[in-house]
């Protein structure tokens, strides 16, 4: 075996060389990136986790080294021992922490060789992400994949240090077990042992974490995988990673203050970045009605306004119909929109088309009225009255979309967005923190024909509200709230239910069977009778946490071994078939 790894010893990671090292013997082990060849000196750009270093092959130095360095290729894995030196005047990279030196080497041992990688690990050109997941292990020796998880890394043992200080205590919870209701399907799992039965892997550990508080663990947490068979987006994986919380004894203020502080500490332990406190709060009602969405980024403005109260009398049929039958007609106001064309104000009504929106009005506003396709239809009067609302000064440009809420509201808060990116309207470098809040308990599903809960069955309603449960349960608010960071869900949570009348009166607006409940949350109703205290909690998406903190747009550029959009590990091939024999022990048969 080589007495690089047995003896001698690796002495320094490679990127972690400086200036202050000069003149010193170090030996180092990592992969070759790339190797260059000048006039019979070899240089290699060495890699390990720390990042890159310099290193040098002259005869004159190390003639055994440089004669055994003709070898080497990219990727190959190299120990070798040397001495730190200053670069030459001219040689110097600022573009590298260890640009001011280079190591000379003396002794080399290829520890071992490697294949052509199948995409250059050396540029950052764009490979298909289909060959960069088949080759992950490869994918990731890339700096910047590397950063990512060393950050996650750093992320977790930091919440990890946070809660232990506030007295929080880490309990694991089982993966094995039954349905916990999400709002998306479970992943199943045969048992062997009692044939015919299933565990379902858990949507989060809601219920334990909820049976924790009842026996009385009081503060909880635990970073732990959740499994969800779901349509997968770009921030959506079907095994992901929560930063898991409950508390005993609690009011919402309690557990925002808690959470605001694990920001406060994870943003400046980890990105030296201070984030004041505490965060913007906004009710869910005006989320929608100011930015169209419950996860608004809130870098920008471009919020939506009313008009509907201004045109219900227009001469615009499609305006004064939809004010009749209860509809809506909102607003954008863009700043400076002279830089839109027509041909802009197409695509942008092409755009809310996606969303529904039968049209795009828009308007150019100029000193003496507006250039709109609109502009005939409208009074003077109507005009002033929309200009003083939008507060639009010459040069602005406004957008209108009249229609059902929703669709108003889902085409402008999406059409908001894209504006921002379009007109490059977002710092980079902000981190926008904002809790929404009062959403409501449940919505009417029209797949299912029934109330559904907007969070989970187990949140509690606003008291004053209560009455409305056997009614009305669309106009119930919840003790919920989510954390939104540059307009990404990061978190979410509620207060719970804890007593048993509620939580049944709860299962009866969703239209549950009393059997139903029974075979699914029996335990937990059960445990309602025992002395449970009052309580709540939440959980941040820590896949999605780490994306902000990156600036990643995919969710599969934090996670060392993600899932594709279909939910499959290109490199390993799961899932995949079984043999028979499985099958057979299992009791199962493919149909
Ligand atoms: P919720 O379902 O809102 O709440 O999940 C909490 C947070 O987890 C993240 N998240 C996901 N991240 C990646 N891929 C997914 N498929 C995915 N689904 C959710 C989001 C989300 O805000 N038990 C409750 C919490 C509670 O009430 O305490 C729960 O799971 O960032
Ligand atoms: P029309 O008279 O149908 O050509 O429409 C005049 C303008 O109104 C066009 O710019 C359409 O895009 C716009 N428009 C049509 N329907 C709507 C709607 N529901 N909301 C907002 N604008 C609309």
């Amino acid at each position: 075996m080589s007495d690089f790894i047995t003896i001698k010893k690796r002495t320094h990671y490679c990127g972690q060389l400086g200036s202050e090292e000069i003149g010193k013997s170090v030996i180092l082990m990592g992969w070759v990136h790339r190797r260059r060849d000048h006039g019979g000196v070899i240089f290699v750009d060495f890699r390990d986790r720390e990042g890159f270093v310099q290193i040098v092959f002259n005869p004159e130095h190390g003639p055994e080294a440089h004669q055994e360095a003709h070898k080497i290729r990219s990727e190959y894995v190299l120990a070798v021992r040397g001495t730190v030196c200053r670069r030459p005047e001219g040689m110097i990279n600022p573009d590298l922490k260890t640009g001011t030196i280079e190591v000379m080497v003396e002794e080399l041992e290829i520890l071992n060789e490697a294949q052509t990688p199948p995409f250059s690990l050396d540029t950052d050109a764009d490979i298909s992400e289909n060959v960069r997941l088949k080759y992950r292990y490869l994918d990731l020796r890339r700096p910047h994949l590397q950063r990512n998880i060393i950050l996650r890394s750093r992320v977790a043992a930091e919440t990890r240090q946070y809660f232990q200080k506030e007295g929080f205590i880490e309990i694991e919870t089982p993966f094995l077990t039954k349905s916990t209701p999400e709002g998306a399907r479970d992943y199943l799992v045969p048992s062997r042992i009692n044939k015919g039965t299933f565990y379902a892997l858990p949507q989060s550990p809601q219920i334990f974490k909820q049976l924790l508080m009842v026996s009385g663990f009081d503060r909880y947490f635990q970073i732990v995988k959740c499994f969800r068979d779901e349509d997968l987006r770009a921030d959506r994986q079907p095994e992901f990673t929560q930063i898991d919380v409950e508390m005993s004894f609690i009011t919402e203020d309690d557990i925002i203050g808690i959470m605001e502080g694990l920001m406060a500490h994870l943003f400046g332990r980890c990105l030296n970045r201070t984030v004041s406190l505490p965060f913007p709060r906004l009710s869910y009602a005006e989320a929608i009605s100011r930015f169209g969405k419950d996860n608004p980024d809130v870098r920008f403005g471009l919020e939506l306004r009313d008009l509907t109260d201004i045109l219900t009398d227009s001469k615009f049929t499609v305006f004064r119909e939809v004010a009749a039958g209860g509809g809506l007609i909102k607003s954008i106001r863009i700043p400076d929109g002279k830089r839109l064309s027509r041909k802009d104000f197409d695509e942008l009504q092409n755009f809310v088309s996606i969303y529904g929106a039968k049209g795009l009005a828009w308007a150019r506003v100029n000193a003496d009225g507006w250039t709109s396709p609109i502009f005939k239809f409208l009074t003077e009067d109507e005009v002033n009255r929309i200009n003083s609302r939008m507060e639009a000064a010459e040069g602005d440009a406004l957008v209108f979309v009249a229609d059902t809420p929703n669709i108003v509201h889902d085409s402008l808060g999406n059409l908001r967005s894209h504006l921002a990116k379009k007109l490059n309207l977002i710092d980079p470098e902000l981190f926008s923190f904002v809790w929404i809040t009062e959403f409501p308990l449940m919505e009417f599903s029209d797949t299912e024909k029934r109330y559904v809960s907007t969070h989970h069955p187990f949140t509690s309603p606003v008291a004053e509200d209560v009455k409305h449960l056997p009614g009305d349960p669309g106009k119930v608010r919840a003790r919920a709230y989510d954390l939104v960071l540059n307009g990404s869900e990061v978190g979410g949570g509620s207060i719970r239910i804890h007593r048993k009348e509620v939580q049944s009166l709860i299962f009866d607006a969703l239209g549950l069977e009393k059997e139903e409940v029974r075979n699914k949350f029996g335990f937990l109703l059960d445990a309602l009778e025992f002395g449970t205290p009052p309580h709540g909690g939440i959980a941040f998406g820590l896949d999605r946490l780490i994306m902000m903190m990156t600036g990643t747009e995919s969710i599969r550029d934090v996670i060392a071994f993600p899932k594709t959009q279909k939910a499959t590990c290109l490199m390993t091939d799961a899932p995949s078939r079984v043999s028979i024999e499985q099958l057979m022990e299992l009791s199962l048969k493919i149909v």
